[in-house]
């Protein structure tokens, strides 16, 4: 069932890739929509040709100040917030072992707590609204390990426990949560402009890390999925009355995810006859 009302969004990480075009879309439809971004001036210019429906504050989501401050401008300019959008992010690639424990908090600041300080700044106006729905952009990577993404995939993997707790805490005052898991999709991601590789070196990997990182590389810019179709399918979704908690964006995502849920039934079926001898009689 469809429900078309006007919206006010709010949409982190907005200035380029998904982030950009779920705003395009929801803006295009009429919707109202705060587009925050860690750089102001390249947010502005990114939306110069879009209507005064379009608020643009700058929002880094390790910023807790940011945050509360961006919030409370978007409410004191539109009134409401209906749609959070938890998009910021970005991939923390290249073998565990090769990766500094800097950069692994750096990755968990963006994509995991940068998130929840976003939620819980939202979460009180969407509170009082009885109302609110969340977008939290997860990843194929949020179900399944992949070859040298074990940080970013513990990242998502983590969006993906928060969400579908979330959604049981906030479902009685009207709110939904929307794990998005997108395959992959033409945007900077795996440019030099945003992904990130471990910086330590180790004889034991070198091969295989060099063809991991070679195989992400190779893929930059040549990805399937088509960033313009994702944000129509978010706005689409938005304005579902009986959304679905979990929501695969492309074919590969439908693919992969499939995969992954059956080997992991596998396991499940294949070893239960063990799994069941563990209760106390
Ligand atoms: N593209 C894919 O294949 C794919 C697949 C699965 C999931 N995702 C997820 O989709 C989301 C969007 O990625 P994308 O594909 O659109 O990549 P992108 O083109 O690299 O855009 C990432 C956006 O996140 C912003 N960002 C990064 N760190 C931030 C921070 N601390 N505070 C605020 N904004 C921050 C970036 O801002 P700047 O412009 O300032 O750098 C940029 O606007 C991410 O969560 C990503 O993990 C993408």
């Amino acid at each position: 069932m469809a429900n078309a009302q006007t919206k006010t969004w709010f949409i982190t990480g907005a200035a380029r890739g998904l982030g950009f075009e779920i705003a395009s879309a929801a803006a295009a439809a009429g919707d109202n929509v705060v587009v925050t971004g860690r750089n102001l001036e390249k947010l502005q210019t990114a939306y110069s040709s879009h209507g005064s429906n379009v608020l643009t504050l700058e929002l880094d989501v390790c910023n807790d100040k940011q945050i509360n401050t961006c919030v409370k401008q978007a409410i004191e300019h539109f009134g409401r917030i209906d749609v959070l959008v938890n998009n910021a992010g970005y991939g923390q690639l290249g073998i565990f072992e090769e990766i500094a424990r800097q950069k692994i908090e750096s990755q968990f600041n963006t994509n995991v707590f940068g998130l929840m300080a976003v939620t819980r700044a939202v979460l009180p106006y969407m509170r009082e609204q009885r109302a609110g729905q969340i977008f939290n952009i997860s990843s194929i990577a949020g179900t399944a390990g992949y070859d040298g993404a074990s940080v970013y995939c513990a990242t998502k993997f983590a969006v993906e426990g928060f969400s579908e707790s979330l959604a049981l805490e906030v479902k009685q005052f009207g709110i939904s949560d929307i794990i998005v898991e997108p395959g992959f999709f033409r945007t900077d991601f795996l440019d030099d402009s945003s992904v990130s590789y471990g910086d330590i070196q180790l004889d034991d990997y070198k091969e295989y890390s060099a063809a991991v990182n070679d195989s992400y590389q190779s893929h930059n810019h040549q990805q399937a999925g088509d960033p313009v179709k994702f944000g129509q399918a978010i706005l689409t979704l938005a304005n579902e009355d009986n959304p679905p908690l979990h929501f695969a964006a492309g074919s590969d995502a439908v693919e992969n995810i499939r995969t992954a849920y059956n080997a992991h039934l596998k396991d499940l079926n294949d070893w239960a006859h063990l799994s069941t001898t563990t209760d106390i009689e």
